[in-house]
């Protein structure tokens, strides 16, 4: 006879309902760590949402890609819309995936924050910012210089004025890898109407009297040079809007620069596959990989807008083209041969 009441009853209470319930228990709490956050990107996808690490869309625009060699990494600085404004910045070990580094540099009371460009000065080991200082009626029309010891900020002002006493609003940044010299090419006077492009001093931090007017308009310049050929691309001014974007070709980096037309091929909208340059970037290891940074604003420059982020080919016959690509990756680039 069993008796029902021993002390030798089960441990085990194999009451099916309490089974259950440590079943989902142990499946809602005992979950393996996710590896992974976000996606992992192989590709650029340009226009679409672009998630960093994160997980949220990346916050940068308007801006630039430097690389580090010494860190092995590259950094991606750009205007950060959401609050705090100022300049963001995020870093890469492949330019598709991104981790958010945070603000670098808050505007605080600047009221105007646009356009950050960032370059390394090897020598000093110092990160400098130039970016567009503005009123909020774009009357100021100033350059902005901040400094950061670290690629990851946090970057302190040091100055803030119309280069040569020109009026300065959107910027782009070219730097010289032969001479190791950098330039500013900037949207100037009177409301935009020509680009100016004036050397920097020798340690980043100053503008030179180097100062000249290329005739060009007139917005985001973006400069690229190859086979001693300059290639400037800019926008027209039609504020969060996109057009169609044009290049110019000199012999020098201070001109003269002729127009050469649009290089958007095959652009049935006629405005730069809806997007606004900012940036041409060479990416290290291939041979003239450069990479088209351009913004869809969208009508405005919201924290989401999107990145259209594309090669530009120059063609045998010298000629600057950007074709459109659902998805692409740098595979399409030869690498560069090392040196033995
Ligand atoms: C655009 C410019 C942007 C921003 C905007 C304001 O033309 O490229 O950086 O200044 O105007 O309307």
């Amino acid at each position: 006879m069993t008796n029902l009441n021993s002390k030798t009853a089960p441990l085990i209470d194999y009451n099916p309902i309490k089974l259950v319930l440590i079943s989902l228990w142990l499946l809602f709490f005992c979950q393996p760590a996710q590896s992974q956050k976000t996606p992992l990107y192989n590709s650029f996808k340009p226009g679409g949402e672009w998630l960093a690490e994160d997980g949220i869309h990346i916050d940068c625009h308007g801006g630039n890609i430097i690389y580090v060699e010494s860190l092995k990494t590259f950094y991606w600085y750009g205007e950060h819309r959401g609050e705090p404004r100022g300049a963001s910045c995020y870093s890469s070990k492949d330019l598709y995936n991104w981790k958010k580094e945070g603000v670098v540099m808050e505007k605080g009371d600047i009221q105007i924050f646009e356009r950050p460009k960032v370059i390394y000065d090897e020598i000093n080991k110092r990160y400098v910012m130039w970016f567009h200082y503005d009123g909020n009626n774009y009357t100021v029309a100033e350059l902005g210089v901040a400094v950061s010891d670290t690629p990851t900020g946090p970057f302190v002002l040091r100055d803030h004025y119309r280069p040569n006493g020109h009026e300065s609003r959107d910027i782009g940044l070219y730097f010289e890898p032969d001479t190791k010299k950098a330039y500013i090419g900037y949207a100037a006077d009177h409301t935009n109407l020509t680009i100016r492009i004036v050397e920097l001093s020798s340690d980043y931090l100053s503008v030179t009297t180097n100062d000249v007017d290329i005739k060009a308009h007139c917005e985001g310049p973006g400069i690229l040079k190859k086979n001693g050929v300059f290639y400037m691309l800019t926008s027209q001014c039609s504020g969060w809007t996109p057009n169609p974007a044009t290049y110019y070709t000199a012999p020098d980096i201070m001109g003269p620069y002729t127009d050469q037309g649009h290089p958007f091929i095959g652009d049935a909208g006629n405005n730069s596959f809806n997007s606004q340059p900012c940036f041409i970037f060479k990416i290290p290891g291939y041979r003239d990989a450069f990479l088209y940074m351009g913004d869809r604003w969208n009508g405005g420059g919201r924290p989401e807008s999107q990145y259209v982020f594309l090669p530009v080919t120059i063609t045998e016959e010298g000629k600057m083209e950007l074709h459109w690509y659902n998805e692409w990756d740098l595979s399409i680039f030869t690498p560069e041969r090392r040196r033995e």
